[in-house]
């Protein structure tokens, strides 16, 4: 029996999710938001971004401390150790204070916060835990997990062979963590438990880590992460991992084939990437259909094949981040009320949140070039007076400007804060800047973003501080 009608149900309050709803909510929709997790947020609330930048944030502290980096500022601790119970602590605290804080926004909007699994009856009914609700709109926000491989069996609760969800919460600083996959998840987490004291080995099956970054980027992060103490086997598979009483061997051999090695491991992270959510949607019942990467897709407005069914967030195309599922939330919820809601998505920063950060959008340098002839402009961290004054000389900015037009194509940036530059390289790219506009902006000095003005100032050859 139907218990309710609604003008939008949406299922999964991640970030995609349970910013429609709000935005539904705000624009007069009766809205209500299916979850099966105990909390809202989604991935990146309860065991993604924010649990991992907490961790992030807390094992960069640690290390200035007793890397000796705090003493050469003159900031002497004379005893110091690692509380990894209060470090744990303050991270859940953080998910907490978080997704806490969505269900008062659900409150205060008015959504209604239906609790359990969803799977489709029709086109428009969904089920939660036996009972039937009927909405004009259906928007599918149901996320991704974690890509399994295949002979290495995640057990997060051992603690041997673990998950990103399992890495935020070793009980202990591992002797020897083995990373599988080189990208973002495997950096900023392996990045963790190095600061906190582990042998740190990276195994990544292509040449170089960071797939579908700037080429230039990649080659300087690797030679930052390995100055950094972490250390990679690039061109490698992992062929198995067995779990034993303590620890875990891992067999390996070079991806192109040859002889296997094995490697002894505390713990395995496995983060070769992640797949869209659908097991259990019964999606079959509302006429929908995955294509061959599992993704649900959809037109520029998030629309699916079926009217009314609509899906955002990383169960759909292109790249798996909490903004994207965000703007995507927000404008898909416009769509439904019949606003015009749309995403560029040409411009999604990227950023990887390990120290210094990585950070980009638009363009790769290679990708540019494919499409015509790009003048680019670099800078490096290490002529910035901040970065310089903060002890901080790793990295650059690169950017990447038509030939003809001199509009900036793409930003590409290794800095302590680049996360934060990228905004301004974002915003600029959206109004369609030259790299004559960036460098003619008057940026605040000393800042990091002056860097941006300089690389800027580079596309024509002309930087003041280098
Ligand atoms: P999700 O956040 O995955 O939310 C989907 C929700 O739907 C889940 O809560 C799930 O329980 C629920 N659900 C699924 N199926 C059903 C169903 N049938 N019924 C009811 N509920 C259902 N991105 C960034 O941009 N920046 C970062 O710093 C960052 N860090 C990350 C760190 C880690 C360790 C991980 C794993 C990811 C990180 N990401 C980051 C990626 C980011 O978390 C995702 O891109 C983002 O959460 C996607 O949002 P979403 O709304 O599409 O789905
Ligand atoms: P990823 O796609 O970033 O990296 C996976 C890596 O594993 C790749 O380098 C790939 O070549 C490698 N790989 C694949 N199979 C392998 C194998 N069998 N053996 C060895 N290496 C193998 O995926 P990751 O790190 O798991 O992250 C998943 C998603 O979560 C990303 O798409 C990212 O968008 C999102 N995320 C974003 C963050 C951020 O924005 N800061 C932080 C963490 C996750």
């Amino acid at each position: 029996m139907a218990e309710s009608n609604y003008d939008v149900i949406i299922i999964g309050s991640g970030p995609g999710g349970y910013v429609a709803a709000i935005r539904a909510a705000q624009l007069g929709l009766k809205t209500a938001c299916v979850e099966s997790r105990e909390t809202l947020g989604g991935t990146c609330l309860n065991v993604g971004c924010i649990p991992s930048k907490a961790m992030l944030h807390a094992s960069e502290l640690y290390d200035e401390a007793a890397s000796g980096a705090l003493a050469k500022l003159g900031v002497k601790i004379d005893k110091m150790s690692l509380d990894l119970a209060t470090m744990h602590g303050q991270r859940i605290d953080a998910v907490k204070g978080l997704t806490g804080g969505i269900a008062f926004l659900f409150k205060k909007n008015k959504v209604d916060w239906l609790k359990g699994h969803a799977a489709f009856t029709s086109a428009n009914t969904i089920d939660v835990g036996g009972t039937s609700y009927t909405a004009k709109n259906i928007v599918i926000a149901t996320g991704s997990s974690v890509t399994p491989l295949p002979g290495v069996d995640v057990d997060n609760a051992k603690g041997l062979i673990v998950d990103s969800t399992g890495a935020l919460e070793l009980a202990k600083v591992p002797g020897h963590m083995v990373v599988i996959g080189g990208g973002v998840i495997g950096l900023e987490l392996g990045s963790v438990w190095r600061r906190l004291g582990a042998k740190v080995t990276v195994v990544e099956y292509l040449d170089q880590i960071l797939p579908g970054m700037d080429g230039e980027v990649r080659k300087e992060s690797n030679k930052i992460f390995r100055k950094q103490g972490l250390e990679f086997k690039l061109s490698t598979k992992v062929t198995g991992a067995k779990a034993k009483a303590k620890g875990v061997t891992l067999t390996v051999e070079p991806a192109a084939g040859g002889a296997s090695e094995t490697i002894e491991a505390d713990v395995v992270l496995v983060s070769i990437g992640r797949r869209p959510n659908t097991d259990g949607l019964a999606l079959d019942k509302a006429g929908l259909a995955v294509n061959a990467r599992g993704q649900i897709e959809t037109d520029h407005s998030f629309r699916t094949a079926v009217p009314g069914i609509w899906a955002v967030g990383d169960v759909i195309p292109g790249p798996m981040l909490a903004h994207k599922a965000e703007d995507e939330g927000i404008a898909v919820a416009e769509n439904i009320a019949g606003l015009t809601g749309i995403v560029n998505h040409d411009v999604i920063p990227s950023v990887v949140y390990t120290w210094p950060e990585i950070a980009g959008v638009g363009l790769t340098e290679e990708q540019a070039r494919e499409r015509g002839e790009v003048k680019t402009g670099k800078f490096p961290m290490l002529a910035n007076s901040r970065a310089k004054t903060n002890h901080e000389p790793d990295g650059f900015v690169k950017i990447i400007a038509d030939a003809k037009t001199d509009r900036v194509l793409g930003v590409w940036c290794i800095a302590s804060v680049a996360g934060t530059m990228i905004a301004q390289a974002a915003q600029a790219m959206e109004f369609g800047a030259t790299s004559e506009d960036i460098a003619y902006t008057c940026h605040a000095h000393p800042t990091h973003s002056e860097a941006i003005k300089e690389a800027a100032m580079a596309v024509t050859g002309k930087p003041i501080h280098i």
